[in-house]
């Protein structure tokens, strides 16, 4: 990574859609299953990484409230290399200090994959370095709506007035309650969506597109994602000239 002094710290948090696995099997003459499998390879060398160079928050996009829409035997699949690459990778998140959390709705996922994910958030509570959430049975939608809910709850309940209601107090109705805000997305495979995924968290990230596709993306492709982040300019709302103002007075 450059070490020029302009370029930015490296960011606190990164979500990253891990797209593109069924096209790199296709292009092998594969089945999607093993373009999966080599992408949870991609999410644990990703996740490793992360911790190494001191990432805080690392959050993958693993399933989508609509991917249940994939055929039955890929779904099956999909569920059953989660649930191996949590239990494979217990004694690692364990020994590398990282925490584990999901994102998403755990109520309807089938019981083998509740109960293996919840032996890991379990286990890895305590772990104080990198946070991994995991944004499983997840929407963007499907989690504000939620929030929505639970604050009109309070609201008939005169626990909070309408007037309370503020940008914080959604925010901690939201699935990534205590969480920051991501600094940098990533989705790979050259598509150029945010597919329902952390629409409100999202707001000020910087996005960062690539073709790689995700059983592709290793060490130095993520390595090279950090580097563009830190050489971009954040300027929440601000111009330039403000911003460079701000610098000189710091
Ligand atoms: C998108 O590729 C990928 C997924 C829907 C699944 C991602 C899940 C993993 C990599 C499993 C492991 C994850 C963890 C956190 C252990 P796609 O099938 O949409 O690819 P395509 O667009 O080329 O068809």
């Amino acid at each position: 990574m450059s070490n020029d002094k302009k370029t930015k710290p490296i960011p606190s948090h990164v979500a990253i859609i891990m797209d593109g696995n069924g096209r790199w099997a296709k292009k092998q003459n594969k089945e999607r299953f093993f373009g999966h499998q080599a992408g949870a390879e991609s999410a644990r060398v990703i996740t490793e990484t992360a911790a190494e160079i001191g990432i805080e928050y690392l959050t993958l996009y693993a399933f989508s409230k609509e991917n249940w829409r994939r055929p039955k035997q890929e779904v099956y699949s999909l569920m059953n290399l989660l649930i191996n690459a949590v239990n494979d990778n217990l004694e690692t998140l364990i020994q590398k200090n990282i925490k584990v959390l999901i994102i998403g709705d755990m109520q309807t996922l089938p019981d083998d994959v509740r109960t293996a994910v919840e032996k890991t958030i379990t286990s890895t509570a305590k772990n104080t370095g990198l946070t991994l959430i995991i944004a499983l049975n997840y929407s963007s939608r499907w989690e504000i709506t939620n929030a929505v809910q639970k604050i009109a709850e309070k609201i008939q309940n005169k626990q909070l007035k309408p007037d309370d209601i503020s940008e914080k107090i959604i925010s901690q109705h939201l699935n990534t309650k205590d969480i920051p805000d991501p600094d940098l997305l990533i989705r790979t495979s050259g598509e150029y969506r945010i597919s329902n995924f952390l629409l409100w968290q999202l707001s000020y990230s910087e996005l960062y597109f690539t073709n790689t596709l995700w059983p592709d993306f290793r060490r130095q492709q993520f390595l090279n994602a950090i580097d563009d982040y830190r050489n971009r300019e954040r300027r929440f709302g601000k111009t330039s000239e403000q911003l460079k103002q701000t610098n000189l007075n710091n």
